[in-house]
C-alpha cells in the first residue's frame, strides 16, 4: 500500500547514509553505509557494498549471524551515543521541541552543545532542509558533541561554534528557535531576544528551582511572552496479562522546562 509520495522509508539505501544493522533487541550496530572493508571496533570487518542501492530491510550475513539493514529511528541513533556532560533525556527533549516551536526546515540555535544529545534530537527534527547552530564555550565539549552528531548521521545538518554566549551573545540572528541547556540561562535570555526572528521560540532546561526562577525573571524583564514552565515525570508501565502496573522504579527528577516567545518590542 502506497501511503505517500517519496516516503523516506521506501527510498533505496544510499552510500554515505547511516544505517542500523539489527540482529536482536540487544544486538545492533549503527554504521555509515560504505563500500569496501571497514573495521568496526569490537566486531571485526564489515563490507556493506552489497546492500547499497537495495531497499531497507535487506538481510546481511556478518560474523556468522543475520542482520537486517534498516534506516535508524531517532531512538536507535541516541542509543549509540556516548555521554560526557549531563544530557537532556528524550522526554524533556521532545517537550522542548514543542515549547520552542521547532519545525522541519527550521534554523535553530542551541547552547551549550555538551554531549550533543539534544543536538541530535534537533538535527532529526529540522530534517535535511533545516540547520542547527550549536554553541559551546569549551572546545572539548564541541569535539565530543560533534563526534556524537557525526556518529548519529547528522553531521551535515549541524554547525558547531566555540563561543561563550553569555559573554558574547550569538554571532548570527533571525533564528526560528533557540534552546538553552547551560547553568546560567538568565545571562543569555536577553541575547536570545536579539537573535530570534519575530515570533521565534525559546526553550530552557534548568535542573533546580532557583535556576528556573532566575530564568523566568529574566524572560519577563526581557519582554518575552507566552512564558510557561513545566516538569515532566515519566513512569514506565510493566504490562503483563492481568497484572499490569507501573514499574517500581522511576527517574524522580531531570530538569524543569520553560518555553517563551519573542513577539517584538511592546507598542
Ligand atoms: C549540561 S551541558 C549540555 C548538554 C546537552 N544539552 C546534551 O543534551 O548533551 C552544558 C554545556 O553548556 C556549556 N556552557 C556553559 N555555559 C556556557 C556559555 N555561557 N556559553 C556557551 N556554552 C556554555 C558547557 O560547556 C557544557 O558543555
Amino acid at each position: 500500500m502506497n501511503l505517500g509520495v517519496g516516503r523516506v522509508s521506501e527510498e533505496l539505501l544510499r552510500e554515505g547514509e547511516t544505517v542500523l544493522l539489527w540482529h536482536s533487541e540487544t544486538d545492533s550496530v549503527l554504521l555509515p553505509l560504505r563500500s569496501g572493508p571497514h573495521s568496526v571496533p569490537g566486531r571485526g570487518v564489515v563490507d556493506l557494498a552489497a546492500v547499497i542501492g537495495k531497499p531497507p530491510g535487506e538481510v546481511y550475513r556478518w560474523a556468522g549471524a543475520n542482520f537486517r539493514v534498516l534506516r535508524p529511528s531517532l531512538g536507535d541513533r541516541l542509543a549509540a551515543l556516548r555521554r560526557k556532560a549531563q544530557i537532556v533525556t528524550p522526554k524533556d527533549a521532545a517537550q522542548m521541541l514543542f515549547l520552542a516551536g521547532v519545525l522541519p526546515g527550521a534554523r535553530i540555535a542551541e547552547a551549550g552543545s555538551g554531549s550533543g544529545w539534544l543536538t541530535v534530537v534537533l538535527a532529526c527534527s529540522v530534517g535535511a532542509a533545516g540547520r542547527v547552530r550549536s554553541y559551546d564555550r569549551r572546545p572539548e565539549f564541541l569535539d565530543f558533541a560533534r563526534a556524537n552528531v557525526v556518529a548519529a548521521g547528522y553531521g551535515e545538518r549541524v554547525e558547531f561554534e566555540e563561543r561563550d554566549v553569555a559573554a558574547s551573545g550569538f554571532d548570527q540572528s533571525d533564528f526560528d528557535a533557540i534552546l538553552l541547556d547551560l547553568p546560567e540561562p538568565w545571562e543569555v535570555v536577553g541575547k536570545c531576544r536579539d537573535a530570534l526572528r519575530l515570533g521565534g521560540g525559546l526553550a530552557t532546561y534548568t535542573p533546580t528551582y532557583n535556576q528556573l526562577e532566575r530564568t523566568v525573571r529574566a524572560l519577563r524583564e526581557s519582554g518575552f511572552h507566552h512564558i510557561v514552565s513545566e516538569e515532566l515525570l515519566l513512569r514506565t508501565l510493566e504490562v503483563g496479562e492481568g497484572g499490569t502496573r507501573p514499574a517500581f522504579e522511576m527517574l524522580g527528577h531531570t530538569g524543569f522546562l520553560t518555553g517563551a516567545r519573542w513577539m517584538g518590542p511592546s507598542w
